[in-house]
């Protein structure tokens, strides 16, 4: 099978998305050679400082002394000052989220429409000085290593995806980041803008600045099962009354009072089974609740009070438009006739052809919103009330 492949600025993937799924997503890397051709980046090297000085941008500069192999990890918000005073030489500043705050990056996850939206974590970015690198490492999540600008040398060990045994994943103990042990590289090459890499989550990589160079990292969101079971545990636990509690009306006498005997444990796994195994339906919306909640739950403030349709009509009217707050995810699900929508740990329910509009449209203005129903309009007027949109000028 191959692992690279020459796109030529025809598609994304140098193949079909069917083939891509099928024979490489989670399975082995690709490099996808001029997937983005002529790409400018929309968030330039000063753009990305500007972003790494903001209280709110999760941002880090990691830098390393290749002399004495030291590693300095610092994290934002940074100092204006800061920048313009760095070395050329050795360090990385890697911002994410940047799709939460500028539209051309958030665009850039549209070419990505083959996988379902939800699974998209972030776009972050990194700026490196020439040399500059974050180590040998694995991510835990699937990414697209976007090239946009400069060259860097990326290593990968795909002996996994080759037949050829699990690499040593251990870490060192010695620095702050989570850095492997050993690291031998498979692969080698230099990825020029345009080049992409895909590579399925624990695949050793390693990618150094050959000059000054911007990577955009698409990241996949793959929640841990720790994470599921317990946001699943806390969800059933908000539900459940104070009375439903342990019983055992079958005890017998016991054999001795210290013994947690076989008949107590089996009555506690009845019990606790018949809450995991919830309907279908409120499952599927407990999931829809969790996976559109994202892990920065202080961004998007609920209104004060509920806004009538009215006073939407007449703002948008008026030349306004909703927009969509970037921070904002939404995602929905077919129940029977009608559709659930979930926007960031919430639900409401309207029928499917509005439930895909609500998802795919991020302004409303004069004319898509007098195309809308009723039940369309209240639907967005109680998403602009939970913070979702925000009135602006067009
Ligand atoms: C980087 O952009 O420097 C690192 C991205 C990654 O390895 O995931
Ligand atoms: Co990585």
């Amino acid at each position: 099978m191959l692992i690279e492949i020459d796109a030529k600025g025809e598609s994304l993937l140098g193949m079909s998305p069917e083939e891509f799924l099928r024979d490489y997503w989670q399975k082995r890397p690709l490099l996808i050679r001029n997937a983005w051709p002529n790409i400018q980046p929309p968030i330039e090297p000063e753009d990305l400082a500007g972003l790494a000085c903001e209280e709110m941008a999760l941002s880090r500069l990691i830098s390393h002394d290749p002399a004495t192999d030291e590693w300095n990890v610092e994290t934002g918000p940074f100092p204006e000052e800061k920048f313009p005073d760095m070395p050329d030489h050795d360090w990385t500043l890697l911002v994410q989220d940047v799709d939460k705050w500028d539209g051309d990056v958030a665009a850039m996850r549209d070419c990505f429409d083959f996988l379902p939206r939800w699974r998209i974590d972030d776009i972050m970015i990194s700026f490196a000085a020439t040399g500059g690198n974050v180590g040998a490492h694995v991510d835990h999540y699937d990414v697209f290593l976007i090239q946009t600008y400069g060259e860097r040398n990326w290593q990968i060990d795909a002996s996994e995806s080759m037949g050829q045994g699990k690499p040593n994943l251990a870490f060192r103990n010695d620095v702050d980041i989570k850095l492997l042990q050993e690291f031998k590289a498979t692969h080698d090459w230099i990825l020029n803008p345009g080049d992409m890499l895909y590579l399925p989550p624990e695949v050793p990589h390693h990618g150094v600045a050959v000059n000054p160079c911007l990577t955009y990292s698409l990241g996949m969101r793959a929640p841990s099962q720790a994470d599921l079971i317990s946001d699943f545990a806390d969800d059933i636990a908000s539900r459940l009354e104070e009375d439903q509690r342990y019983v055992d009306p079958d005890l017998h006498a016991a054999k001795d009072p210290f013994e947690i005997d076989g008949e107590s444990i089996e009555r506690v796994r009845v019990a606790m089974k018949s809450l995991f195994d919830q309907d279908p339906a409120s499952f599927a919306n407990w999931f829809g609740r969790f996976i559109t909640t994202y892990r920065n739950p202080g961004e998007i403030a609920p209104m004060d009070e509920q806004p009538t349709v009215k006073a939407i009509d007449v703002a948008l009217q008026g030349g306004l438009e909703l927009s969509r707050h970037p921070w904002s995810s939404m995602a929905w699900r077919e129940d029977g006739d009608e559709a659930v929508v979930f926007f960031n740990g919430e639900e409401i329910r309207v029928s499917p052809e509005e439930a895909r509009q609500l998802c795919a449209t991020s302004v409303w203005n004069r004319s898509n919103w007098k195309a809308l129903q009723n039940k369309g309009r209240d639907a967005i007027a109680t998403l602009y009330a939970r913070g979702q949109y925000a009135l602006t000028e067009p």
